[in-house]
């Protein structure tokens, strides 16, 4: 493959995104079926339908440069969808997994947003006013989804740090015998210096070297 104009390069990367976003409208309803969150299955099913309409914008911008639409399978949607199947596919329970599953879904947005991010500053530079446009919206879109997925993983996190409180007070307790000890201690110290022990190993058996 031999890519030597700017042109070529958006080509080519709008045939990359255009298969990861048609990889997506198979995975989103699995990922829909699996959330246990009404939020987050919610927002699995309308990012579908926001996908579909991508798809379409797309489509327009491979008319608007006169190429036919064609996907180049994506590599990197691929294997994150791949990597999304695997953890879906472990032994998990509601928050987790639904923790789990959204955190997924927040590497594929990343991923969507740095590819439109690069074809925005290609489009700029080649100058074609609709083509960024479509482009603007698409990238609006998987920012906003991005943001809405943040703050769910936030109140998932949230309800995780709710149940492990009791764990928590426990360790505190800890903390505070832990100084009382250290107070000890310190006073001891303080009582002995006015007392001036004389030096000398007090359990003498236990000294190094001594039998
Ligand atoms: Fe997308
Ligand atoms: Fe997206």
């Amino acid at each position: 493959m031999e890519i030597t104009t700017l042109d070529a390069l958006f080509e080519h990367e709008l045939k990359d995104i255009y298969d990861a976003e048609k990889r997506l409208t198979k995975a989103l309803p699995k990922m829909a079926k699996k959330a246990e969150t009404e939020e987050l299955r919610g927002l699995f099913e309308e990012h579908l339908q926001v996908t579909n309409q991508q798809i379409q914008r797309l489509e327009q911008i491979f008319e608007l440069i006169e190429v036919k639409p064609k996907a180049k399978p994506c590599a990197g949607m691929k294997g994150l969808v791949e990597e999304g199947e695997e953890i879906m596919g472990a032994e998990m329970e509601g928050d987790l997994r639904d923790l789990a599953i959204a955190g997924a879904a927040r590497k594929v947005e990343t991923y969507e947003i740095t590819a439109y991010r690069s074809l925005q500053a290609m489009a700029e530079l080649l100058g074609d006013q609709e083509v960024q446009d479509l482009i603007d919206e698409t990238l609006r879109e998987e920012e906003e989804a991005e943001q809405r997925l943040t703050a769910i993983c936030d109140q998932l996190l949230q309800n995780a740090s709710g149940e492990e409180e009791e764990e928590d007070e426990e360790s505190i307790d800890e903390e505070d015998d832990e100084d009382l000890t250290m107070e000890d201690e310190e006073e001891e110290e303080e009582i002995n210096e006015d007392e001036a022990v004389p030096a000398g190993p007090r359990t003498p058996g236990k000294q190094p070297g001594r039998k």
